[in-house]
C-alpha cells in the first residue's frame, strides 16, 4: 500500500517484511555480492530504536585508541575514511534476510542489535514521519499510524518479527549477535558500553578504566553531544527528502508514550507484544 507521512513510501511485502524498494534491492545485493569479513561489525536496528546512538557508541568503542576526546572525534564519523578495518556497517534489514554465509558461519561477522519498547518506537516514528512529510501531504494522525504499526505495515515491519529474528539469533549464537535494548542503555550506559566492548573483543583495560574512558564515550555519545554534531550527514545526503541531523534527535527518553497513547492503545499494543513475544524469555518490561 502507498500510505502517508514517513509511511508515504510504497511498501512491499518481501519475505514477510514490509519494505520500500531501496532496501529490498539492497538485501538482494547483499545476498548476491556481499563478502563479509570476520572483523565486520553490523549495527542492526528497527528504525527509531536508537540507530544513531548505537552507531556512535560502537564507533567510539572500536576507534577509541585513535581519539582525542577533547577534539570532538565524532565529527569524523565516517568509518571508511578514518579506519578501514574493522568495518562498521549499519542496517535495518531483518536477520532472516541475510544470506546463510553471514548468519550460519559463526566467524563471518558480528551483529549488535538494539530494540526499543514498541510504544516509544511508534511515537518516535510518528513524529519523524510528520516532520519529513512533503508540504502537500496531510499529516498522518496518531490513530492512523498506530493502526498501520499494529498491522505490521511500517518500514521493516512487523516490528515484533524484526525483534524476534535477532533475539532468537542472539540466544542461539551469543558470540555472533549481541541483543541490547534502548531502555537498558539508558539505564546502565556504562555497563552496556563495557558489554559491547567485550562482545567485540576489545574490553576496556584497567588503565582505560582509570582514565574513565567508558565515561568519556558515554558522554561523547549522549543525546546532547550527538545532537550538536552532524553525525547523520551520510543518511541525510542519501535521502530523497530533506532530512537534517536534528530530525534524528527529538527527546531521547524512555516512556514518552504516556504523553501520546490512549489507555486503549496501550492495552492493544501490550497485548500484541505479549502475544508475539510469548515464551521467548524476553519482553520490554
Ligand atoms: P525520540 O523520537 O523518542 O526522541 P534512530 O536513530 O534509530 O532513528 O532513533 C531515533 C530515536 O533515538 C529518537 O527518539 C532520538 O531522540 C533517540 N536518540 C538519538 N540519539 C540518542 C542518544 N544519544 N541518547 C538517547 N536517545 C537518542
Amino acid at each position: 500500500p502507498r500510505s502517508k507521512g514517513w509511511w508515504l513510501d510504497e511498501l512491499f511485502q518481501y519475505q514477510g517484511f514490509w519494505m520500500s524498494s531501496f532496501p529490498i534491492r539492497g538485501s538482494m545485493l547483499i545476498n548476491d555480492h556481499f563478502k563479509p569479513r570476520p572483523t565486520d561489525i553490523i549495527v542492526a536496528t528497527s528504525p527509531k530504536c536508537g540507530t544513531t546512538w548505537l552507531r556512535a557508541l560502537v564507533f567510539s568503542i572500536i576507534n577509541r585508541a585513535a581519539f582525542d576526546f577533547n577534539d570532538h572525534p565524532l565529527r569524523k564519523l565516517n568509518p571508511q575514511e578514518l579506519l578501514p578495518s574493522p568495518r562498521l556497517l549499519s542496517t535495518h534489514i531483518p536477520y532472516s534476510l541475510f544470506p546463510k554465509r553471514m548468519t550460519d558461519d559463526t566467524s563471518a561477522c558480528r551483529f549488535v542489535y538494539i530494540c526499543r519498547d514498541p510504544k516509544d518506537v511508534l511515537v518516535s516514528k510518528w513524529h519523524f514521519s510528520n516532520k519529513l512529510r512533503p508540504k502537500e501531504v496531510p499529516p498522518l494522525s496518531l490513530e492512523e499510524a498506530f493502526d498501520l504499526f499494529c498491522k505490521g505495515v511500517s518500514h521493516y515491519g512487523p516490528f515484533w518479527d524484526h525483534v524476534l529474528g535477532y533475539w532468537k539469533a542472539s540466544v542461539e549464537s551469543p558470540k555472533k549477535v549481541l541483543f541490547l535494548t534502548y531502555e537498558d542503555v539508558k539505564k546502565e550506559p556504562l555497563g552496556c558500553v563495557r558489554k559491547v566492548a567485550e562482545f567485540l573483543g576489545v574490553p576496556f583495560s584497567q588503565e582505560e578504566e582509570n582514565r574513565k574512558t567508558v565515561e568519556e564515550i558515554v558522554k561523547l555519545c549522549s543525546f546532547e553531544s550527538l545532537s550538536n554534531l552532524d553525525v547523520n550527514q551520510s543518511v541525510a545526503k542519501r535521502s530523497e527528502r530533506p532530512v537534517s541531523n536534528s530530525d534524528f534527535f527529538r527527546k531521547g527518553e524512555v516512556g514518552d508514550w504516556v504523553n501520546h497513547l490512549s489507555p486503549e492503545m496501550v492495552e492493544k499494543m501490550n497485548q500484541i507484544t505479549e502475544q508475539k513475544l510469548q515464551g521467548i524469555g524476553f519482553n520490554f518490561h
